[in-house]
């Protein structure tokens, strides 16, 4: 019997927005099952999760809310924190990546390998946006995917095809900052010669070997996550700097490094291991034992997320020295929603603290909902209606309906006492085994992360009781031939207290409810189904209903819902307007100005007040630019002026004139320019 030790790490969200349930489906929940799991099983384990709070996910997205990257990390931080811990995800740990000993850990691993001579410090040539003064790297930088034409491809990777893309590499990069076109410009960092370290890397996921001290079972490792790896080193690794120009981050621990911080992803998984060191604290314990010797790490992550975890932090690892490396990376493709990627910049998403919130009674419904359609080998798809379907034929038909009905009767015949099991025939005997052996087939499934199916066979347990009950109908026989009756509802109950054990991993709430019922405590996973937890003349509960069937109205409230709060994809372009006669236009005084100063308007979202040079005079205009622009960005921009509309008091502000602005088919704002740098007052028409 396998009794391994195991460190179990979850991909760490970058605490720059809330979780939806794409990120529940592919990394949180399956880790979260597979750990209760090794729990039960006696296993010795670490599960290890925290926030990621570097990085431009983190700068770029303060730049957005217009505060600093610490708020932002602050406040997601707690959002995440605070669903996890609402959606009932067992981490022994939920640290952070801006502590102290997070800083420490990183530079260490930094220093060790740079004074072991790992990195290569280069000099090279790197995008540079002159206006924001700054370089840029990753999500800094968007361009044409040399690979596959994705037009918003970012400067570390393209999201749509998962090339590993490097800045120099885009078709027509643009700075997200300023939407320029960069310029090139030298700047030195450190590299991690990746291209040095194809030998053994190829060996350690084709064969499972890296020596003979460690070795992991390759058969256990997902075709896809092989495949993607197998790719990147079949088409060269190059590489890649683990240092970035930042002032957001882990700064670089040496001399003459100023301004220069870690790259997030050396990092981020690093994070995995300054949270098992501060857990460790917490608890007595050595962080060390977690990470070496005879123990098995897992890393549950997202598909974009495998080049990190399979190639660059085993390196790290591996270099560092008598650190152990993944035994497996069970990597989870996409979820779909309602027929469209899940998407954070057009909301069309579901929430997850938004779903606790709406119904913090239906916890292990969505959580049985999205096991079973995990996204284990393939891309699938989360709809509200099956959702409905999952709840109502699955959940409560099969699973509340057995349950409810070996306790109803229960109470009904004996006044809720287990009856004596008296006389099994045959084929109750085949049921007993059938039921017995669940555990096991439940167990090799996990072992190989097939969680998805480990799932369903645990709900097989309860078809299994319903087809018992139909069979047998106790119902009937009980005028007939009561003693037979004993038997059958005996052997109901024990199907009942295995599934409140067998389930716990998967509905831990609904397994606890079903023990409560029967009085029993959760056991070892391998007495799950021992057939002695319940011993005759022990006193049952009346049960209450584990799972209400969801009406037809919540998923036509929920599908609204998304739809309502779905920015829209596409504008469509607006119909051209009716004739207009030329003394009308004639009339429109247009000029060339210039913005000479900015603030936001209180209290109203949309708004700017603007001084604007218009050549003629300094005048205040009112502008529903809030939300595109900030007012430091908009100083010195020039601009064109409607002069001659009527004034108007727009939030107790008096505007004078307007700035004619184009709108582009995502709703972005842009100014309209003259082409030649004209004087402000210069006349337009
Ligand atoms: O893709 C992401 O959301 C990253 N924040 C995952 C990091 S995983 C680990 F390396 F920390
Ligand atoms: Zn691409």
């Amino acid at each position: 019997m396998e009794k391994s030790k195991y460190t179990i790490t979850a991909a760490l969200p970058y605490a720059n927005g809330p979780l939806h349930l794409g990120h529940v489906a592919g990394v949180y929940l399956p880790s979260d099952i597979f750990v209760r799991f090794l729990r039960m099983k006696g296993h010795d384990v670490a599960f290890i999760c925290g926030s990621d709070e570097h990085g431009a996910a983190i700068t770029l997205r303060a730049k957005k809310e217009e505060i600093s990257p610490k708020e932002i990390v602050d406040k997601y931080h707690t959002t995440l924190k605070n669903a996890f811990n609402d959606f009932d995800i067992s981490f022994d740990i939920f640290h952070r990546t801006t502590t102290e000993i997070h800083e420490k850990t990183a530079q260490e691993f930094f220093l060790k390998l740079n004074k072991e001579g790992k990195f290569i410090e280069k000099k090279s040539k790197q995008y540079y946006d002159q206006q924001f003064e700054q370089f840029l790297a990753d999500r800094y930088i968007t361009g044409e995917c040399p690979k596959c034409g994705h037009h918003e491809a970012y400067g570390d990777q393209c999201e749509k095809c998962g090339a590993d893309l490097s800045p120099t590499e885009l078709i027509n990069p643009k700075s997200t900052l300023s939407g320029n076109t960069p310029v090139l410009k030298s700047t030195s960092h450190w590299y991690l010669p990746m291209d040095q370290h194809e030998g053994w890397l190829k060996k350690w996921i084709k064969e499972g070997i890296i020596d003979d001290k460690q070795q992991h079972d390759p058969s256990k490792w997902r075709k896809q996550v092989v495949g993607q790896c197998m790719s990147w080193i079949d088409g060269g690794l190059q590489a890649r700097a683990m240092t970035r120009d930042l002032d957001w981050g882990v700064p670089v621990p040496v001399k003459g490094a100023e301004g220069k911080v870690l790259y997030v992803w050396l990092d981020a998984p690093i994070g995995y291991i300054s949270a098992t060191k501060q857990w460790a604290l917490d608890q007595g314990k050595d962080w060390k034992d977690y990470w070496t010797g005879d123990r098995k790490l897992v890393h549950f992550i997202g598909k974009d997320n495998i080049v990190f975890h399979t190639i660059i932090f085993p390196i790290i690892l591996k270099e560092f020295g008598e650190l152990i490396l993944p035994d497996n990376v069970p990597a989870s493709e996409f979820l779909n929603l309602e027929g469209d990627k899940f998407s954070t910049s057009r909301n069309w998403a579901v929430w997850l603290h938004e779903y606790i919130e709406r119904h913090p009674d239906k916890i292990d419904e969505l959580k049985y909902t999205l096991t079973s359609i995990a996204p284990e080998s393939k891309d699938s798809e989360f709809t509200w209606k099956e959702f409905q379907a999952k709840v109502n034929n699955e959940l409560a038909d099969i699973l509340g309906n057995f349950v409810n009905r070996a306790l109803v009767l229960t109470q009904k015949y004996y006044d809720g006492k287990v009856p004596t099991i008296g006389t099994p025939n045959a084929q109750d005997l085949e049921m007993i085994e059938t039921i017995k052996s669940a555990p096991e087939r439940i167990a090799n499934l996990m072992y190989n992360y097939k969680i998805r199916e480990a799932q369903n066979e645990a709900m097989q347990v309860a078809r299994n009781g319903n087809k018992y009950l139909a069979e047998n109908e106790p119902w009937k026989v009980i005028k007939t031939d009561p003693k037979r009756v004993e038997t059958v509802m005996h052997i109901a109950l024990q199907i009942t207290a295995v599934l409140g054990n067998v389930l716990a991993p998967f509905l831990p709430n609904t397994a606890e409810k079903i023990r409560g019922f029967l009085g029993l405590d959760m056991v070892d996973w391998d007495n799950a189904a021992s057939f002695e937890l319940l011993k005759a003349e022990a006193m049952t509960e009346k049960p209450s209903i584990l799972f209400q069937k969801i009406e037809d109205s919540l998923v036509e409230e929920e599908q609204n819902l998304l739809k309502a709060s779905q920015k829209e994809k596409v504008i469509s372009h607006a119909p051209q307007k009716e004739l207009t006669s030329f003394d009308n236009f004639m009339g429109c005084d247009l000029r060339v100005g210039q913005i000479t100063a900015a603030k936001k308007v209180k209290k109203a979202d949309k708004l700017l007040e603007l001084t604007v040079d218009t050549g003629l005079d300094q005048r205040t205009i009112v502008s529903g630019i809030a939300e595109h622009y900030s007012p430091e960005e908009v100083v010195g921009k020039k601009v064109t002026v409607l002069m001659n509309l009527p004034p108007r008091k727009i939030r107790g502000v008096v505007s004078n004139g307007m700035l004619l602005m184009a709108e582009g088919k995502d709703g972005e704002l842009s100014f309209m320019l003259p082409e030649k740098n004209l004087p402000n007052g210069s006349l337009i028409g």
